[in-house]
């Protein structure tokens, strides 16, 4: 979906300029009717377990991160353990599956999880997934430009595993600030209702728009993203006692190209230094920096021993951070 497809086709008020200029953006995927988010999380799933030379039985964890799952529960986590045939023949293993809900940090929250688990010895090989169907639960209309210009479909997968050589993941970091939380949320229902929604004579829910679309205070998330990234960065930094030059690549999660340059010029980081895809996906919340690694390890720049950084910032406010050596 061309930013000018969501002007034709939608019938938005916006034009390419304005998305491209405030944004980066150029394009988005939008998943076709009939395809769920664990869908998408299979695809990628099942690829990082082949580039891994691994079966879905050799899994001991898997890690759904999402903000757009197939239903409101069960999560995501169930679906694609079934999906991946774990439930099926005499090969059957019932791996534990969870989602973790923290929208565009969510990804790193997972592999904070991941982390934990295969370094406490309770699991030797976790699947994080993360996976984002933003396309049906966006206000495709001038009412709600704000936000469904931004976000894409998509999803990436990543294998976290043992290892006794010294490489993998370094240092994580994460924090959250819950003052913020109705800067940047979708509160289809509200729990403290009777019932949660709004029902007629008739039993029809009843849900007004802007209970409905995702809401955003664009200005004050773009204020904080470029904070909470810029100070997450220095805590990985400093934990992993890299100086911003020792790093060979930095990911910085997708929302607006503007935040990630802002956060680039602080640390006087090199364009080369950087991988972007906001310009084809625009923002895939969890998908995110599953995406961009696998696009930076397929595109055969990942060489081994390679010093990478992450930084995350989304809704909640939730950030994360973390360094790993390729
Ligand atoms: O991933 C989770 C984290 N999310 C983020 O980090 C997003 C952070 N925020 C941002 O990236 C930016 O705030 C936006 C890209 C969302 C918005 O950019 P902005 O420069 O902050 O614009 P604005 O919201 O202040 O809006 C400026 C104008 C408004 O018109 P008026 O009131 O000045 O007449 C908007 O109605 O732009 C208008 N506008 C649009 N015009 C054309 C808002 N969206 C659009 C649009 N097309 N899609």
């Amino acid at each position: 979906m061309t930013n000018d497809d969501l002007r034709t086709r939608f019938g938005i008020d916006t034009s390419h300029e304005w998305i491209l200029q405030r944004t980066g953006i150029e394009a988005r995927r939008f998943s076709a009717a009939g395809v769920a988010t664990s869908d998408l999380g299979l695809e990628a799933a099942k690829r990082a377990l082949e580039n891994a030379n691994l079966a879905p039985q050799d899994l001991d964890l898997i890690l759904f991160a999402t903000l757009s799952p197939d239903h409101a529960f069960p999560g995501c986590g169930v679906y694609l353990q079934e999906k991946l045939g774990l439930c099926d023949g005499p090969n059957a293993k019932f791996v534990p599956a969870m989602d973790v809900r923290n929208q565009c940090s969510g990804f790193l929250y997972s592999l904070a999880t991941a982390h934990a688990f295969v370094r406490s010895g309770a699991a030797k090989h976790v699947l994080v997934v993360g996976a984002e169907t933003h396309s049906p639960m966006l206000d495709l209309s001038t009412r709600g430009r704000g936000v469904a210009t931004l976000f894409g479909d998509g999803a990436g997968a990543v294998i976290v595993s043992r290892t006794e050589e010294n490489r993998g993941i370094g240092e994580i970091s994460l924090g959250a600030d819950g003052r913020y939380a109705d800067v940047l949320s979708q509160k289809v229902w509200d729990i403290k209702k009777r019932p949660f929604i709004d029902v007629d004579a008739d039993g029809n829910g009843r849900i007004e728009p802007e209970q409905l679309w995702p809401q955003m205070q664009g200005p004050l998330v773009f204020k904080h993203a470029v904070e909470r990234m810029k100070q997450v960065m220095n805590d990985v930094l400093a934990a992993q006692k890299w100086e911003s030059t020792e790093v060979d690549l930095f990911f910085f999660h997708q929302a607006n190209l503007r935040i990630n340059q802002y956060v680039q010029e602080v640390f006087a980081i090199p364009n080369e230094k950087v991988i972007s895809n906001i310009q084809r996906f625009g923002n895939t919340s969890a998908a995110t920096l599953p995406l961009l690694l696998d696009e930076a390890n397929r595109s055969g720049r990942l060489k081994p021993g390679m010093k990478l950084a992450f930084a995350a910032f989304g809704s909640g406010f939730t950030w994360g951070g973390a360094t790993m050596t390729w």
